[in-house]
């Protein structure tokens, strides 16, 4: 088997030095005005070139900077805390940092307090789940969604289905994978007034980097839906603003924004679409009073009627710390930096050829920087047209101590549309309910219908630079004019869409 040639660390200054650099700069002039961010990286993300480590999967996971450690540590160590149910001094002085918490998330995402609660829950997942349970879903009720959706907005309708609800899938169109207009507009024209109907997308895809209009916000909720916004993939690098877009409902993680602490997230939901969702069931913590003889429970106002449970006490102030650590960086500077990027990705992996000049990839979504973030998901091809298997492109930059993500990214309508299934292929798998995994659809898929379902995602953040690019461009630069045969396959493993694409 031929050896695939190695890239160097070195090899991103390489071409810094021969012109790359120049190039990228002059096409894109505003990254200059990022370079606080390289400063950052040196002094709070120095583990990533001490390391050797190419960070390409934003979208699974942001990086927490080290002054975050410090500053939670810090915070943790000079007091004493106890449950935050008590009332004690030391349950008292954590309920004001966690009261605090949940003031500075709303001022992060500027909404007024008076309109917006924030709820903590334990991720995006978690608060998608707040709102599928509770939502006062009806016979003659309607969810609609669009296929460009994670796996927990998709599950919502689940609770649709099992109270009669209508579910109606708005379809996104190849190559760009955007929103259909004429589905989307029959879609919203359903319902009957009064009936409640829910209608969800994510500002941003994670799975093509496509960003869906906020103006639908509007325009839906005109038409008597509540809106939930999944902004998980959008607020890392974008600027969520709740007194320009009023969604319902806007679910996020925050490990996805500033990489710790991990177990917490966040349903910020405005208080008059709150007081819409009846909760099926009911905890500690979320009542004023329950009896046992008396058969009854009176639950609390406002969030506390939404978490479950002890909240993730200790861990809630470092949201505080992780949203200020994004202010200081600057999230605008981030986004101008994150689009250079991506646009710089976009422009140079599209325009590789093999000799034969047919080209190395495909972009799942949109090639061009309009309406998308930094979430790109590509196919790579051989000389002859033959997909080399993501795994083993994986597998190739993982030698390289590249980080890119494979697998459904648990998004799999826009997984669907953009390899080109149609439901009668997809209906297929679940006919016979056995179960199946990820890897047994891909194998089955290509043996049955001779389609391969393949996708390489990375994605650009808060600490990612011109050398980590380049030095994925480099690596991409090393399948050209390779066969699928040379470059070998991956270790045979069972994997599960679940596990290995979750985020
Ligand atoms: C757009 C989007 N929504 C929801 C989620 C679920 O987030 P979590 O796994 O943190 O619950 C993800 C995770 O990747 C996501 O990208």
């Amino acid at each position: 088997m031929e050896q695939l040639p190695t890239w160097s660390s070195q090899q991103g200054l390489q071409n810094q030095a021969t012109g790359d650099w120049a190039a990228f700069l002059r096409t894109y002039p505003t990254y200059a005005s990022t370079t606080p961010l390289d400063e950052l990286r040196a002094q709070e993300y120095s583990r990533l070139d001490r390391l050797g480590q190419v960070y390409l999967d934003y979208t699974g996971g942001g990086l927490y900077a080290d002054c975050q450690l410090r500053n939670h540590q810090e915070l943790l160590s000079s007091h004493v805390f106890g449950n935050p149910h008590s009332h004690n001094p030391t349950s008292l002085a954590m309920t004001q940092w966690v009261e605090r918490a949940r003031a500075y998330v709303l001022e992060f995402f500027n909404a007024d307090p008076d309109e917006y609660e924030a709820i903590f829950t334990l991720n995006a997942s978690g608060a998608l789940k707040l709102v599928g349970e509770a939502y006062p879903f009806v016979p003659k009720g309607h969810y609609a969604l669009l296929f460009d959706n994670h796996n927990s907005v998709n599950g919502i309708r689940e609770f649709a289905r099992a109270k009669g609800a209508q579910v109606t899938y708005i379809p996104v169109d190849a190559p760009d994978l955007r929103i259909n207009p004429a589905h989307l507009e029959r879609a919203l024209a359903l319902g009957t007034p009064g009936i409640p109907k829910l209608f969800a997308y994510p500002a941003q895809s994670n799975y093509s980097g496509v960003q869906h209009p906020l103006e639908l916000v509007e325009i839906a909720q005109a038409q008597g839906w509540d809106v939930l916004v999944d902004c998980a993939a959008f607020a890392p690098t974008n600027r969520m603003d709740l007194q320009q877009w009023k969604p319902d409902y806007v679910p996020l993680s925050f490990y996805k924004m500033f990489g710790y602490p991990t177990g917490a997230g966040v349903l910020l939901a405005r208080k008059s679409a709150l007081t819409r969702l009846h909760r099926p069931w009911y905890a500690g913590g979320t009542i004023t009073i329950a009896s046992v003889q008396g058969n009854g429970y009176y639950l609390a106002e406002g969030a506390a009627a939404f978490e479950d449970g002890t909240v993730n006490y200790l861990n809630l102030p470092a949201v505080e710390i992780g949203l200020r650590h994004l202010v200081n960086a600057g999230i605008e500077m981030i986004h101008t930096r994150v689009l250079c990027l991506t646009g710089w990705l976009l422009e140079r992996l599209t325009a590789m050829r093999h000799s034969n000049g047919r080209p190395l990839v495909r972009v799942h979504g949109p090639n061009t920087l309009e309406a998308r973030g930094g979430t790109l998901t590509l196919t790579f091809f051989d000389p002859e047209g033959y997909i080399f298997d993501e795994h083993r492109v994986e597998e190739l930059a993982n030698l390289e101590n590249i980080s890119v993500r494979t697998g459904c990214f648990c998004n799999p309508g826009a997984g669907e549309i953009a390899h080109g299934l149609t439901p009668e292929i997809m209906a297929e798998f679940f006919k016979d309910n056995h179960g199946l995994s990820f890897e047994e659809l891909r194998q089955l898929m290509q043996v049955r219908y001779g389609k391969s379902i393949n996708a390489v995602r990375i994605s650009v953040g808060l600490a990612s630079n011109f050398a980590d690019v380049q030095r994925f461009l480099d690596f991409a630069q090393g399948f050209i004019d390779k066969s699928t045969a040379s470059i070998g396959s991956s270790e045979p493993t069972n994997r599960r869409c679940s596990v290995d694409a979750g985020a």
